[in-house]
């Protein structure tokens, strides 16, 4: 496989750091789960509770801030839809599932001993807490697989097109969508039509007609759309959707579907944000479920 490097050319080392900072940014950003969700007891555990206001904006690393400046500023209506178009063909290759869980492994894979193979880890940890918690099979192997679109970044994707927060695109930029600020140098924001609370967006008109931000959100989904139940396509779809699911923005744009499938990505959210434990999964005792578990949903080769 290709030694990944972003499109700046730069190693693949940055690449890791930037998702775990981000993935901790996020962390730190919702601390505790929304008033009234119940959180299943397998994330109790890990779930770290921190009391009282913390101002996380203020805390964000430069490098965090930096990557929503980016993110921010190029994430554009007209970006948005060349990379689904360009990505949509899915004709750069075919990968198993575990041949795109390797190939991602290549940028997590360095010398540094706190860090070893954190995106494996994460899809395990949060898969194993969903079975934990009884849930049913499609919704262990979505956490499993839920951020495996991060491949993006072996085709040589910088990171403000694979990672952060996801927001829609065609209208206002909600306040709610952390550095705001920053999409002052969007040049969509000096494009009036799109600037309006519904844009080019009817209310109610589903988030299917809708361009979401570009990332492993949408391009997993475009991969995995033909063999997942509709319930696992929201969760995977819209997971970095937080202005949505989390800050409850953007309700107009759902239609009726919609309502019924936010219950699954808000009940995967925990899943996603709190199963990170100190204790490292046994990767080869787990390996035949999941071995069996991904051979029922997503057997053979996917076209990336
Ligand atoms: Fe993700
Ligand atoms: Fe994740």
């Amino acid at each position: 496989m290709n030694t990944p490097t972003d499109a700046s050319g730069q190693p693949a080392h940055p690449i890791r750091e930037g998702f775990e900072e981000w993935e901790h940014f996020m962390e730190e950003r919702y601390p505790v789960p929304l008033e009234g969700e119940i959180v299943p007891p397998p994330l109790q555990r890990t779930m770290q509770r921190r009391e009282g206001y913390r101002d996380y904006r203020a805390e964000a690393r430069p490098s965090v801030k930096e990557f929503y400046r980016l993110n921010h500023l190029n994430q554009t209506l007209a970006l948005a839809r060349e990379k689904r178009r360009d990505f949509g063909r899915l004709n750069r290759r075919e990968l198993s599932v575990w041949e795109a869980v390797e190939w991602l492994d290549t940028i997590v894979d360095d010398s540094d001993p706190d860090n070893e193979n954190s995106q494996i880890w994460h899809a395990l940890q949060s898969a194993e807490a969903a079975r934990e918690a009884g849930l049913p099979r499609w919704f262990v192997l979505t956490c499993f697989i839920h951020d495996l679109g991060k491949v993006l970044c072996c085709f040589g994707e910088p990171q403000w097109a694979v990672v952060g927060d996801t927001f829609p695109l065609g209208c206002r930029f909600s306040e709610k969508i952390v550095f705001h600020e920053f999409f002052a140098e969007n040049p969509d924001s000096r494009d009036p039509l799109l600037q309006t609370e519904h844009g080019i967006h009817e209310p109610g008109c589903g988030l299917e007609k809708v361009v979401m931000s570009w990332g492993h959100d949408e391009y997993l989904y475009l991969v995995t759309r033909d063999r997942l139940p509709i319930e696992a396509q929201y969760v995977i779809r819209y997971h970095s959707f937080y202005p949505l699911h989390r800050e409850n923005e953007y309700l107009w744009m759902l239609n009726s579907q919609d309502k019924r499938m936010l219950k699954w990505v808000k009940a995967f959210n925990p899943f996603d944000l709190y199963s990170k434990g100190d204790a490292k999964p046994d990767a080869n005792k787990l390996l035949p479920f999941y071995r069996e578990l991904v051979e029922e949903f997503l057997p053979g080769k996917l076209r990336w």
